[in-house]
């Protein structure tokens, strides 16, 4: 049979609770399916690493995962003052080149969504920009930030994105700010026009992010796939998620050549953390999403039946969805639904 080894990173805050829910899905869809298995190995990373190891990532975490072909990873909490160690997300997109970050935002059963039919995937640069990590103070009271971004990793997202689209709907909507960040986004602007040569069947749509953000709520339903730098891609994906029902259900990828991380858009949620309360289904998505990457597309199928035909009834829903589940009933009633004959 085979075998799929995968790291389990369930991070803290409401973390570990989402991704040992998550955890269970994909172990019920594997016993259903038994046509392959899933390897999973468990390691430390995120916010309690940083007291025993001094850092997100320890690096027998990094020796782990590279002994994995991809990586399910819950919510970490990044600490903000000067100093502390980087996020550990940002740690594991940069060791593993996690170059696109995929985050689809599609209007699911009973959950409010701004419009009917929303279905698009933001395609975020995950690399450079405004993450490029250069940062310091000039002066007294004066700091800046500088905002890297070049041809060769803008070709790459952008070759990325019109993939995507060119198996979609063939429309990929480009995001900038080209009339003030002249030269950065004019070298990302130019790479999708390059790129666009090999995708003449996808239509392309230029946009500023300010514009963008109006968009989204003018006229949701038109967007297929939204590709940008890493900045906007950040902030564009946190305004999607709430189009169609929030963070509670939003999922993203982080896909390189070699490797991929999957995760929940949103973050550690501590205030809620050992309370059984938080909506689980981001993470379970993120599961479908690495289901697919594994090529087990019949299972991310059937986790998919279970979420939407839980969300159809109505009757477990958590406290974000208007319903009253704790998270641990949530989680029985989407594994009722795989496990019924
Ligand atoms: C996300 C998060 C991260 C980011 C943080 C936790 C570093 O907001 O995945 O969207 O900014 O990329
Ligand atoms: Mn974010």
């Amino acid at each position: 049979m085979r075998t799929h080894r995968v790291a389990v990173l369930p991070g803290d805050g409401t973390g570990p609770e989402v991704v040992s829910i998550a955890v269970r899905v994909l172990e019920a869809v594997q016993e259903k399916l038994g046509t392959y298995k899933l390897d999973l190995v468990s390691g430390e990373a995120g916010f309690n690493a940083i007291a025993k190891y001094g850092t997100n990532v320890p690096p027998q975490t990094i020796d782990m995962l590279k002994t994995t072909v991809a990586c399910l990873k819950g919510p970490m909490t990044t600490p903000e003052e000067p100093g502390a160690p980087p996020s550990a997300a940002l740690a594991i997109r940069k060791f593993f080149n996690l170059y696109a970050n995929v985050r689809p935002c599609s209007s699911l059963p009973n959950v409010p969504s701004l419009k009917p039919n929303i279905d698009l995937t933001i395609v975020r640069e995950n690399t450079e920009g405004m993450y490029s990590n250069i940062e310091f103070d000039v002066s007294e009271g004066v700091a800046v930030a500088m905002r890297v971004i070049s041809q060769k990793a803008s070709e790459r997202v952008a070759r990325f994105a019109f993939k995507l689209a060119d198996r979609r709907r063939k429309h990929l909507a480009y995001v900038h700010k080209a009339n003030i960040l002249r030269r950065t986004d004019g070298v990302f602007n130019q790479a999708i026009l390059d790129v666009s040569k090999d995708f003449p069947s996808v239509v392309i749509e230029g946009l500023h992010i300010d514009n963008m953000a109006l968009q989204l709520i003018k006229r949701p339903e038109t967007f297929d796939v939204i590709v940008t730098t890493n900045l906007f891609g950040d902030i564009l994906s946190d305004e999607a998620a709430q189009l169609v029902g929030g963070l509670g259900i939003a999922s993203g990828a982080n896909m390189g050549d070699n490797y991929a991380m999957f995760e929940p858009v949103h973050g550690s949620a501590p205030k809620y953390a050992g309370q059984d309360k938080v909506n689980p289904i981001a993470t379970i998505l993120a599961g479908k999403m690495l289901l697919e990457y594994l090529g087990e597309r019949d299972s991310a199928r059937e986790l998919e039946r279970a979420v939407r035909l839980v969300l159809e009834e109505g009757k477990a829903l958590t406290y974000d969805l208007g319903g009253k589940a704790r998270s641990s009933e949530m989680c029985q009633a989407i594994l009722d639904k795989i496990r019924r004959p």
